[in-house]
């Protein structure tokens, strides 16, 4: 099932030159094209969209400055199974629990500079698609 998902590479990703060691693993699965990139430093109302469900939790207004502390990566990424996949390739959000092997897992330490998001579910990518992307449709 061919689906899209929207995968960002989160400042802490940029700032480490982690970008080619990340975007690679993606490139290397079989069929899954990367459909839009660029780097982009967030902004607050984006950031507001894209996080609305969890305002309230301690770690929001961390996270949104940490987002928008420098330029991530935004991409969208397109192909079988992305979705879980690119979830499966990241790892559990806390870098510590994430396994060897996975993005988490082999850069991260930190559970709020944890790398890369990718979009949980079909209707979070087209949720956060229209977010990002909101002229391809
Ligand atoms: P992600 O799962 O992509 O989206 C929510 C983000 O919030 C998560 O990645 C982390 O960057 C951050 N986050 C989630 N839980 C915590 C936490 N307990 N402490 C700090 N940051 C968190």
């Amino acid at each position: 099932m061919s689906q899209r998902t929207l995968v960002l590479l989160k400042p802490d990703a940029v700032r480490r030159g982690l970008i080619g060691e990340i975007v690679g693993r993606i490139e290397r699965k079989a069929g899954w094209t990367i459909s839009a990139m660029e780097l982009r430093t967030l902004d607050r109302e984006t950031l507001e969209q894209h996080y609305a469900e969890h305002v309230g939790r301690p770690f929001y207004e961390p996270l949104l400055e940490f987002m928008a502390s420098g330029p991530s990566v935004v991409m969208v990424v397109e192909g079988e199974r992305v979705i879980e996949g690119v979830r499966a390739l990241a790892g559990p959000t806390d870098p510590i629990a994430a396994p060897p092997g996975s993005i988490r897992g082999d850069f991260g330490t930190i559970v709020r500079e944890n790398l890369i998001h990718a979009s949980d579910s079909e209707e979070s990518a087209e949720r956060e698609l229209k977010i990002f992307f909101p002229s391809r449709g």
